[in-house]
């Protein structure tokens, strides 16, 4: 039988570089939900990738003076380890300076316009560059882009329009009509009473201020408006309007889009509208999840937290952040993210609840029947009420994974794991063991617990990407063996009896939580130096750029330089890089001049030594000196240096140029 298809999206990143927890969430999510599907046999298609044109990307390449596609290409690759690192299994990866995505634009720009519902006109309004958004002078907020509360700039252009006012009325009854498409439900009358009902009006979708997107096939001076090529990607990275669209005709429409909140305007209105244009059909449902917040502050430069996915997975693991992630944002709402709640969290459900318990179980199961798992002899009523929970939870969790409920379906997982710690403390195995008959019982117990850590294990697959495979090891699971698959948790009592566990180490080790609070504030002290150093380097390299702009002689000119002999030399006082040089510029006095090279030459070096003066700098204080010039030194990327010094002998004061 055919499988049933799954296509699932995240929206295409902007290649920032400002990587945070916040931005992961919405991978996690899809991906939690594509390994679900796939675990369930559905044929998913994962895609995510990045967003590159606009103005904003360019002004950004721009201020790190680097041509734009090759500041993309490195931000990408550091997007891509990112995904690699937090386990992201997507299928494909696009960018939208991909040519087939560029010429599929172009294709679909086209057909709209030879559609009639793109025409040409001017567009005069307010333009958000960080949100890449057009809004009209009723829409901003005290004067400022009411997404983001940034400013706007007034922009005036000759523009192309796409015809959103028509299709009007078709998305009205499209987000009154079918209750599924715009998820949660509290998005739809948002969208309807801010957007739709006061109006759609006709959508710019062209610039020609600036030059970095898809170019209008018809029209080169003007390029695509960067939201139609970004949303576009949902199709064209299916071949849609290039010359293979086998795999469009296999998974459109999408099942699932998820993105955060503030962009479902633009997949639940603008892109219908497009897809309706186009005479596609739609995607199955837009759901928009809330924000991680950092002390309830979205941005993530917030008050002492550590939010480098980076720096969060090698401390403390891949499975505690996607575990956080997972857990911590509740159903169409914003969670929290703060450093201790982060540990506590972790120590709590990871450490305590799963952790401790397949090591008191394996323990038991060494100590007990040398390490292999007995088979059942009977079934109480205690046994039967743990059995029904561990059964009731597949299809519990299947409910909440279908409306996207992943904190309710880890809950119902750590349930049933909690429920099993309570039935140690039941059963009493330690007492069990010391007579023959409580030995028979245990037999019972120990399978019991061993199958349900083997069952929420199975579960837990698509939201833990790694503690699992860890927990089959130690159970004695292999692959092959037919115990990791959702069928194998349908019913309690798979054949596992027999099997050889393996205590090994613990899964999570706890933490001492005020210790390691200081050590994350000193890992983010840490963090703030590096950044106002990285930040001071490249404002030096921007600076650099500046000056290393072409010159004319009329500007060399301008700087004087002589040669000059060292009279005298001293090192400055509590100043372990300065020296103080008398030089001989062949003027009446010699001049007073303070050099940082005291870590590459002593005063007894200097003296009698001929170097290049610049004599017509302003005079500057060094620590109360009065520098009257500078001398030249040549410097390596390394920071090694070396003076300048002319290669004879020639008369103080002698021109340099
Ligand atoms: N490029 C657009 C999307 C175009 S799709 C056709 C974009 N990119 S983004 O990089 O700004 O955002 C990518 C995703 O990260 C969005 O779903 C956004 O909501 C999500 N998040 C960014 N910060 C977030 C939080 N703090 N919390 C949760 N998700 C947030 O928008």
């Amino acid at each position: 039988m055919e499988k049933k298809k799954f296509y699932i999206t995240t929206p295409i990143y902007y290649p920032s570089g400002k990587w945070h927890i916040g931005t992961c969430y919405t991978t996690i999510i899809c991906d939690a939900l594509a390994r679900y599907k796939r675990m369930q046999g559905y044929d998913v298609f994962y895609l995510t990738g990045t967003d590159e044109h606009g103005q904003k990307i360019q002004k950004v390449a721009a201020s790190h003076g680097v041509e734009v596609k090759k500041y993309i290409d490195g931000v990408v690759d550091e997007l891509k380890k990112l995904w690699d690192l937090l386990d992201i299994s997507y299928d494909k990866f696009i960018r939208t300076t991909d040519e087939y995505h560029e010429k599929a634009v172009q294709k679909i720009f086209q057909k709209l316009y030879d559609k009639g519902d793109i025409y040409k006109s001017a567009y005069e309004g307010w333009y958000c560059t960080p949100c890449e958004a057009f809004w009209t002078k009723t829409q901003l907020v005290d004067g400022k882009c009411p997404d983001c509360g940034r400013e706007v700039e007034l922009t005036k252009e000759e523009s192309y329009f796409f015809k959103l006012s028509k299709y009007q009325d078709k998305i009205q009854k499209l987000i009154e009509d079918d209750k599924e498409f715009l998820q949660p439900i509290t998005r739809q009358n948002e969208m309807l009473n801010n957007f739709i009902k006061p109006g759609l009006q006709d959508l710019c979708v062209s610039r020609t201020s600036f030059d970095w997107g898809v170019k209008v096939p018809f029209d080169p001076k003007h390029v695509v408006y960067v939201w139609i090529d970004a949303l576009t990607n949902y199709i064209t990275a299916l071949g849609y309007g290039g010359e293979d669209e086998e795999l469009f005709k296999k998974y459109w429409p999408a099942d699932v889009h998820m993105m955060g909140k503030e962009i479902i305007r633009f997949h639940s209105i603008i892109w219908p509208a497009i897809l309706m244009a186009l005479d596609l059909p739609l995607p199955k449902k837009v759901y928009g999840h809330g924000w991680l917040m950092f002390n309830n502050d979205k941005m993530s430069k917030s008050k002492g937290n550590i939010v480098d996915p980076f720096i969060l997975c090698e401390r403390y693991g891949v499975d505690a952040l996607r575990y956080y992630m997972l857990k911590e944002v509740p159903f169409g709402q914003d969670g929290n993210f703060t450093n201790e709640i982060f540990l506590k969290l972790r120590n709590s459900d990871l450490a305590n609840d799963l952790g401790n318990l397949v090591s008191r179980v394996t323990a038991m199961v060494s100590q007990y029947f040398d390490g292999v798992i007995p088979a059942p002899t009977d079934c109480n009523d205690i046994d039967k009420d743990l059995i029904a929970l561990a059964e009731k939870m597949y299809p519990t969790v299947t409910a909440y994974m279908d409306e996207m409920r992943a904190p309710e379906a880890l809950e119902t997982i750590f349930k049933v794991i909690q429920r099993a710690n309570k039935y140690i403390d039941e059963c009493t195995p330690w007492i069990l063991a010391k007579s023959d008959e409580g030995r028979e019982r245990l037999k019972t117990v120990l399978f019991n617990l061993c199958e349900t850590i083997r069952m929420t294990s199975v579960i837990l697959q698509p939201f833990l990407t790694q503690t699992p495979a860890k927990i089959f090891e130690k159970l004695g699971i292999k692959e092959g063996m037919g115990l990791t698959d959702f069928d194998s948790i349908v019913k309690f009592g798979a054949k596992i009896d027999g099997l050889k566990v393996d205590k090994g180490e613990q899964l999570f080790q706890r933490i001492d939580i005020a210790k390691e609070l200081k050590v994350m504030d000193e890992i983010l002290e840490e963090e703030r130096r590096r950044a106002k150093a990285q930040a001071k380097k490249e404002n030096e390299k921007v600076e650099n750029a500046v000056t290393l702009q072409q010159i004319g002689i009329e500007d060399f000119a301008k700087v004087e330089l002589k040669v000059g002999t060292v009279l005298e030399c001293k090192k400055v006082e509590k100043a372990d890089k300065l020296l103080c040089s008398q030089i001989d510029v062949g003027e009446e006095k010699p001049r007073t001049i303070v050099s940082g090279i005291a870590k590459y030459y002593t005063p007894e070096d200097m003296v009698g030594r001929q170097v290049i003066v610049v004599t017509n700098l302003k005079p500057a204080k060094l620590r109360g000196i009065e520098s009257q010039g500078m001398v030249l030194c040549a410097e390596d990327e390394n920071g090694d240096l070396a003076l300048i010094t002319p290669c004879k002998s020639v008369k103080s004061g002698s021109i340099v140029g």
